[in-house]
């Protein structure tokens, strides 16, 4: 019987997921069929419960669902416990396990790139659900020190306390960096503009941006004009979907030039 896959999150219209899994599926001759559904709150207990009854062989979340799916899981892998965070579930041994693949897929779309972030200074700018898969990320990279700035301090502050090691500065304080990610909300609508002081860098920097929908951005925009390295989300997309197929199928389906032709440069 055909197995059935699902994004979930609110909204979810414009995810890529569907599209990537159900390439992989085709490719690889899987009787699978990967779907997006558009779910409240209060759905989400009933949809995990088709997971344990097998109607529905994987799930990813995605926003506003990634911490709120928890209480209704069974159990939590290493990583989405530390980050409180659950893009993928799937079922093990009767259990309804929540796992993390934004960790990886960060990780991934860095080393991508070839650019060597071992010992180098990160600042990530936003304080939202993203943002500990990021730190995870960045810690596994062996960056010597990671910066954090959001508008809201108050939210940065809470998030040193779980990640003590992290130097919290105010909005606007200019630090010297190799790395900025995006890390808000702001640039996904295409008129957003990004209130960051980013004029006095010296040097050439990497600016990283982990929204994909628009392809570029106000933030990306200004990496740019000003010579620095950008990239956008749609690496990390690419590679949080590519774990996860794996959790799924057992095994990494294959990110090749035609597969990035297809879906990177849209
Ligand atoms: P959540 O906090 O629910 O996880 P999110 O979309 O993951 O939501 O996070 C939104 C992030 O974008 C936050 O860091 C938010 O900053 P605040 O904590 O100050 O709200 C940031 N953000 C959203 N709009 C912004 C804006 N206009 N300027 C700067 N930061 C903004």
């Amino acid at each position: 019987m055909t197995k059935k896959y699902l994004i979930i999150g609110n909204p979810v219209s414009h995810s890529m997921s569907p599209q990537i899994h159900n390439y992989w599926f085709k490719q690889n001759k899987i009787d699978s069929v990967y779907e997006k559904k558009e779910l409240n709150e209060k759905e989400l207990p009933d949809i995990v419960k088709n997971i344990r009854d097998g109607e529905i062989s994987g799930i990813n979340v995605t926003v506003p669902f990634k911490q709120k799916i928890i209480p209704f899981l069974d159990k939590l892998s290493k990583l989405s416990k530390k980050t409180q965070s659950v893009n993928t579930i799937y079922l093990r041994d009767n259990e309804v396990i929540g796992d993390n693949t934004d960790v990886y897929g960060f990780v991934k779309s860095i080393k991508d790139t070839g650019i060597e972030l071992k010992d180098k200074v990160a600042l990530i700018v936003g304080a939202g659900g993203v943002v500990p898969s990021i730190i995870c990320a960045l810690q596994e990279l062996l960056l010597k020190k990671i910066y954090l700035t959001n508008r809201t301090f108050k939210k940065a502050e809470q998030l040193k306390e779980k990640y003590p090691k992290l130097e919290i500065v105010k909005w606007d304080e200019l630090v010297d960096f190799d790395i900025i990610i995006n890390a808000t909300s702001v640039g996904l609508k295409v008129e957003d503009k990004i209130d960051l002081n980013l004029k006095k860098l010296d040097g050439k920097k990497f600016f990283y941006d982990t929204i994909y929908n628009p392809p570029t951005t106000d933030f990306l925009n200004k990496a740019k004009i000003n010579g620095h390295l950008s990239m956008n989300g749609k690496l990390m997309l690419i590679y949080q979907a590519q774990k996860s197929f794996e959790f799924w199928n057992g095994f990494l389906p294959e990110v090749d030039e035609k597969f990035l032709n297809l879906f990177q440069n849209d």
